[in-house]
């Protein structure tokens, strides 16, 4: 299972690096705005900075959202940096964006997907990622699991390659969820990703290990 961190943020990003199980970045228009970075010239700046820390896939979304204003949106981006993967909404034009971006070999990741109907639209169009955002769907009283399931068992009904890419995971028992149920990968905060270190035990019995280690030497 990959492991994308769901953030704009340099120094979270730099630490999830850091610490050796990070294989990519997405990002949205929210996020950059939660970081101030706000207008064109400054939104392709911080992409490059977010290229240049990670070594896997960074997720820059388009924000058009007619066809020929994504394609000239999405080209300028996938020729900022080979991580880049062009990030686009799951809308009518959205789908025929991605089929046009396939066919050019420009990887997409389809955002913004809360059914298995439109994981599957993604998929025929040759979507790379489809990012199904559970923690949302969580928030209206839906099970977001349960949709990461149906798509799992849909794409591999067919042989789909697109990646399922459990998104807007919220913490831990979301990321281990997903891997039981089979996400390729997964995006969510730097405290899903470092709450998997906790547990009380670990912390009692190196604390002991430490304590009768003093006490031979
Ligand atoms: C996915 O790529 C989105 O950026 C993201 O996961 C949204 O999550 P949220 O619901 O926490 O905003």
């Amino acid at each position: 299972m990959k492991f994308f961190i769901d953030t704009a943020n340099l120094d979270q990003i730099k630490e999830a690096q850091d610490l050796g199980v990070l294989d990519g970045v997405t990002t949205n228009p929210s996020l950059m705005a939660k970081e101030g970075i706000t207008g064109e010239e400054n939104i392709i700046a911080h992409y490059k900075k977010i290229c240049d820390i990670v070594t896997g896939d960074v997720s820059a979304e388009v924000i058009a959202t007619d066809f020929e204003g994504m394609i000239k949106e999405g080209e300028a981006l996938a020729k900022l940096h080979e991580r880049i993967v062009v990030k686009v909404p799951m809308i009518k034009e959205g789908v025929k964006a991605i089929k046009y971006f396939s066919d050019k070999g420009i990887r997409t990741n389809c955002t913004l997907v809360f059914s298995a109907g439109q994981a599957l639209l993604a998929a025929k169009a040759g979507a790379t990622y489809v990012s199904p955002f559970i923690g949302r769907l969580d928030d209206i009283s839906t099970d977001g699991l349960n949709l990461i399931a149906e798509i799992r068992l849909i794409y591999d009904n067919y042989g789909f390659q697109t990646e399922i890419l459990a998104a807007s995971v919220r913490h831990t028992m979301h990321v281990i969820d997903c891997a039981k149920i089979g996400a390729d990968v997964m995006t969510g905060p730097l405290s899903s990703i470092e709450g998997l270190l906790k547990h009380p035990l670990t912390d009692i019995g190196l604390a002991k290990f430490l304590e009768d280690y003093k006490k031979g030497n």
